[in-house]
């Protein structure tokens, strides 16, 4: 990989809980470990009055809150903090980009930009980088989501981010693709020989995606409402997932092989039809219950009003091309659920004839689990024959085949999933940030659902805090006779 780091890095939303949790922690890792390039600076901008002193001190605390123990050094912080500055921003008002232009300096050695903000605030944020000249040949930026709440006002978005930024150097954020586990999916699919020829409709029963979330609002409670769970977790991260478990072998890990081939999936994806929503999707909102036992409010007392966003979602989903014809991906998402978990189980075909059928012995088609957090661990699921003299029958018993990451990889660190994705930001390299078309292939999709959704009057369905969500979402599947995978 040809690495073109650049020397500057600003970065928007500065004083932000993202920046406080994973962002500054993040840079601090990469700088720990002599990552980040020589003498790169840190800028970082808020509408918060700091100046570069103030803004050390606030990073400082930030790194003591959410660094891990074994992490955190004085020494290493203190010089880590000589990279940070300060300015203060405002990205509705013009007139605040010129000193932040004035504060960077001179950006012949690159800039790289991460820009988070409210939708409302891209189009002037673009704008005001231009005209101050922070946006020419030498700058890229990384986008953090929500970008946009639909297709219109997700190209809204890539428009107005386009007029200054070549997509060549517009890095779109999806987190779930920083993360060692998700990229992962790829080591297994495409590193070993021994999956691909069963990786298809013929060898496929059904494939499931689960990201569950014991969390709930978590002060969150302007944002989540206009997004809910369909556009906050299935419109990014399941869907990448998907494409991930989907998509045809590229030819190189490079961006434009790699995001072609997820592009394709996206289009591919079978749009809802109006009439159909009601039948192949579900939504929740949670109700008061317990979570890892403790009681919890509902949403909407947590919220302070009623409210018809949904906190859960499942849908039944095709992808329409010719490896994956007739093989349903049953994906779902929810908050407060009865545990954290991401995983993908990938439901083999049974075998098409059973030699033991004659002798009592019962078999269940294999499945592999991926699972990707809180653990990470691949699980193949074989019949194995119970020890014993058969003289009642054979007895046949499904037996894990388990691979622990975490056990394998013991000695190595685990990097959150912003190192990485930062680190590229820097570096130069796209692979693994979002392209426009496939945005917008998957805000298609998903706008498709919430126009059946609103055709049809569907409120989410109340479940317990603490549940795998409403009951609908088991019959969503149990009506093809598949059973979601849970613990
Ligand atoms: C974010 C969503 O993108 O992902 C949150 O906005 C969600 O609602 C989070 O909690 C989940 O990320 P992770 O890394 O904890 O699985």
């Amino acid at each position: 990989m040809h690495r073109n780091p650049v020397a500057k890095l600003l970065l928007f939303g500065a004083t932000g809980d993202l920046a406080q949790r994973m962002l500054l922690p993040s840079l601090y890792g990469l700088h720990a470990d002599g990552l980040l390039p020589e003498g790169l600076t840190i800028t970082g901008a808020a509408r918060h009055d700091h100046d570069d002193a103030a803004y050390r001190t606030f990073a400082r605390a930030a790194l003591d809150e959410y660094l891990k123990d074994d992490r955190k050094d004085a020494g290493t912080i203190d010089a880590f903090l000589e990279r940070v500055h300060y300015q203060p921003t405002d990205l509705s008002d013009p007139a605040s980009f010129q000193p932040l232009a004035d504060k960077i300096g001179d950006i012949s050695g690159g800039l790289a930009i991460y820009l988070s903000t409210a939708p409302s605030l891209f189009e002037s944020a673009i704008e005001g980088l231009h005209k101050v000249g922070l946006a020419g040949e030498t700058v890229r930026v990384g986008l953090e989501k929500p970008l946009g709440y639909d297709l219109p006002t997700s190209r809204e978005i890539n428009d107005a981010v386009a007029k200054a930024f070549p997509e060549n150097r517009t890095y779109r954020i999806d987190h779930y693709l920083g993360k060692e586990t998700v990229q992962n999916i790829l080591a297994l699919r495409f590193g070993n020989s021994f999956f691909e020829p069963v990786w298809n409709a013929q060898g496929i029963d059904n494939v499931q995606i689960t990201i569950s979330e014991t969390v709930g609002l978590e002060e969150r409670a302007g944002y989540y409402e206009s997004a809910g769970a369909l556009r906050d977790m299935v419109q990014n991260h399941i869907l990448q997932l998907l494409a991930l478990i989907a998509m045809e072998p590229p030819a190189r890990f490079e961006g434009t092989d790699v995001r072609d081939e997820k592009s394709k999936v996206f289009r591919s994806l079978r749009l809802i039809k109006p009439e159909e929503a009601p039948h192949v999707t579900v939504t929740g909102q949670y109700a008061e219950g317990a979570v890892n036992g403790k009681f919890v409010k509902s949403y909407s007392e947590e919220l302070g009003q009623t409210s018809t966003t949904e906190t859960f979602v499942a849908i039944k989903a095709h992808v329409d091309n010719w490896r994956w014809q007739g093989v349903p991906f049953y994906l779902r998402t929810g908050k407060r659920m009865a545990a954290r978990g991401s995983e993908i189980a990938i439901q083999f075909k049974a075998v098409p004839h059973s030699m033991f059928a004659g002798r009592g012995g019962l078999l269940q088609p294999n499945m592999l689990i991926i699972r990707l957090q809180p653990e990470e661990h691949v699980q193949l699921l074989v019949m194995a024959k119970e020890p014993g003299l058969d003289r009642e029958g054979v007895r046949l018993r499904e037996v894990p085949l388990n691979l622990s990451l975490d056990a394998e990889f013991a000695g190595t660190r685990r990097r959150i999933a912003y190192e990485r994705l930062l680190l590229d930001l820097i570096e130069g390299d796209q692979t693994l940030f979002v392209r426009r078309d496939e945005v917008e292939a998957q805000w298609t999709w998903i706008d498709a659902i919430r126009e059946g959704w609103k055709a049809n009057g569907m409120k989410p369905k109340s479940y317990p805090s603490g549940s795998w969500g409403p009951s609908a979402a088991i019959a969503l599947t149990e009506r093809d006779g598949v059973t979601w995978q849970d613990d």
